[in-house]
C-alpha cells in the first residue's frame, strides 16, 4: 500500500533522513519508533512533501501509494491526495483545527474542499465512531478551545475519518493529551483499523504502545533504519543495541525499580553525523569496527532487518 525506497531528506542544508526503506501493506499498522530527533515527523511529512520546497530536498528510489506514483506528483497532485486519501492527524490536536469556528463548521469546510455533501447525520455519526456519542450535538456547536485535550483529539480522528481515507498518518497523536486518554486513543486507532480496514502509519517514541498497537516495528535512529521487522520478531528476538537498550528501558519502568533504567546519553544532532554507526557513542558493545563506516543493513532467518557491524558476518555468512 505505501512503499518507499531509500528516503533521504536533507532540510536547510542539513542531511536529516538518510535512506530509509519500508512497506506498509494495506490494513497494517506499521510503527516508525524513535527518541525525540530521530527524523520520525521529517519522515512522515516528507510523503506528501509538507514542506517548504524552497529549504527542502527529498530523493527517493521509489515512493509508491497503492500503485500510484507519488514521486513525480506535483503540489496540486499531492494536495488532493492529503485528506481524502491519506490523512494525517498531528500530535497537538488543537493546532490542527481552526481556533474561531465551531466544530460542526469545520466539518462543513472539510467536507465541501473535497467537494463533499454536509449530512449532519452521517458526522454525528462519525463523532459517535469516535466515542463522543454522549455530547456529540453539544461538541458540533462549540469551539476548540472549549473541548478537552481528548475530546480535541478525537474530533480531529471523526474530521479525518468523514474523508473516508485508505492511511492514516498518526504522528505522536496521544503526546500532548493526559496519560490516561491515551489507552482510549490507541484502542480507537486499533478499531478504526480493524473494522475500517485503514492502514496506519503510527509515529511514536513509546516502545510500550509501539508494541501494543503494530503489526510491524521500524525502529529508527539517526535518520536510518536500525531494525524493522514483524512486531512478534522484535519484541520476542531483539536483535539491535539500540532496540535491546530501548527494552530495558521499558521493561525497568513495567517493574517498577526504584532507580529506572534510562539511556545513557542524547539522541544524535543530524550536524554530527558522520559516516559510522550513528549509535556508537551510545553503544555498551562498541568497538573499533563501529566507526568505520554506517554499518549494512542485513536480513535474519525471520526476516527482521538490523542495521549493526555485530550481525555483518554472522548474517551475511
Ligand atoms: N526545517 C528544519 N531545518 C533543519 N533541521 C530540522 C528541520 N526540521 C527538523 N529538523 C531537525 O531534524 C531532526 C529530526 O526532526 P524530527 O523528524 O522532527 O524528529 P522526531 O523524530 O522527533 O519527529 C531534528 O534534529 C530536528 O532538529
Ligand atoms: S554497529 Fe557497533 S555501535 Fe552500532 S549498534 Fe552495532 S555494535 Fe553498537
Ligand atoms: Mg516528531
Amino acid at each position: 500500500m505505501l512503499e518507499i525506497e531509500n528516503l533521504k531528506v536533507k532540510l536547510n542544508h542539513t542531511e536529516i533522513v538518510r535512506g530509509i526503506s519500508f512497506n506498509l501493506e494495506k490494513g497494517k499498522i506499521l510503527s516508525v519508533l524513535g527518541e525525540s530527533g530521530s527524523g520520525k515527523s521529517v519522515t512522515a511529512t516528507s510523503i506528501l512533501r509538507l514542506f517548504d520546497e524552497n529549504n527542502s530536498e527529498i530523493t527517493v528510489d521509489l515512493m509508491r501509494f497503492d500503485e500510484q506514483d507519488l514521486k513525480n506528483l506535483n503540489k496540486g497532485q499531492l494536495e488532493a491526495i492529503r485528506g481524502k486519501r491519506i490523512a494525517y492527524i498531528f500530535q497537538n490536536p488543537i493546532d490542527a483545527l481552526s481556533p474561531y469556528r465551531r466544530i460542526g463548521k469545520q466539518f462543513k469546510e472539510v467536507l465541501k474542499s473535497h467537494q463533499l455533501a454536509y449530512h449532519k447525520n452521517e458526522v454525528l455519526k462519525w463523532l459517535e465512531m469516535v466515542g463522543l456519542e454522549k455530547e456529540k450535538e453539544y461538541i458540533l456547536r462549540k469551539y476548540p478551545h472549549q473541548l478537552s485535550g481528548g475530546q480535541a483529539q478525537r474530533v480531529t480522528i471523526a474530521l479525518a475519518l468523514c474523508l473516508n481515507p485508505e492511511l492514516i498518518i498518526a504522528d505522536e497523536p496521544t503526546s500532548s493529551i493526559d496519560a490516561s486518554l491515551t489507552d482510549t486513543i490507541i484502542e480507537l486507532l486499533i478499531s478504526i483499523n480493524q473494522r475500517m480496514k485503514i492502514s496506519i502509519l503510527f509515529i511514536t517514541h513509546d516502545f510500550d504502545l509501539a508494541t501494543r498497537i503494530s503489526d510491524d516495528i521500524l525502529i529508527l535512529y539517526g535518520g536510518l533504519v536500525m531494525e524493522y521487522g514483524e512486531k512478534a520478531n522484535i519484541v520476542n528476538r531483539p536483535k539491535h543495541p539500540y532496540t535491546e537498550e530501548l527494552f530495558k528501558c521499558v521493561s525497568s519502568i513495567n517493574s517498577r525499580e526504584e532507580r529506572l533504567y534510562a539511556l545513557s546519553g542524547y539522541a544524535l544532532d543530524p550536524k554530527a553525523f558522520k559516516n559510522e554507526c550513528p549509535f556508537a557513542d551510545r553503544c555498551p558493545q562498541v568497538k573499533k569496527d563501529c566507526y568505520l563506516k554506517i554499518p549494512q543493513i542485513t536480513f535474519d532467518s525471520y526476516g527482521t532487518q538490523v542495521r549493526c557491524v555485530l550481525y555483518d558476518e554472522v548474517l551475511n555468512e
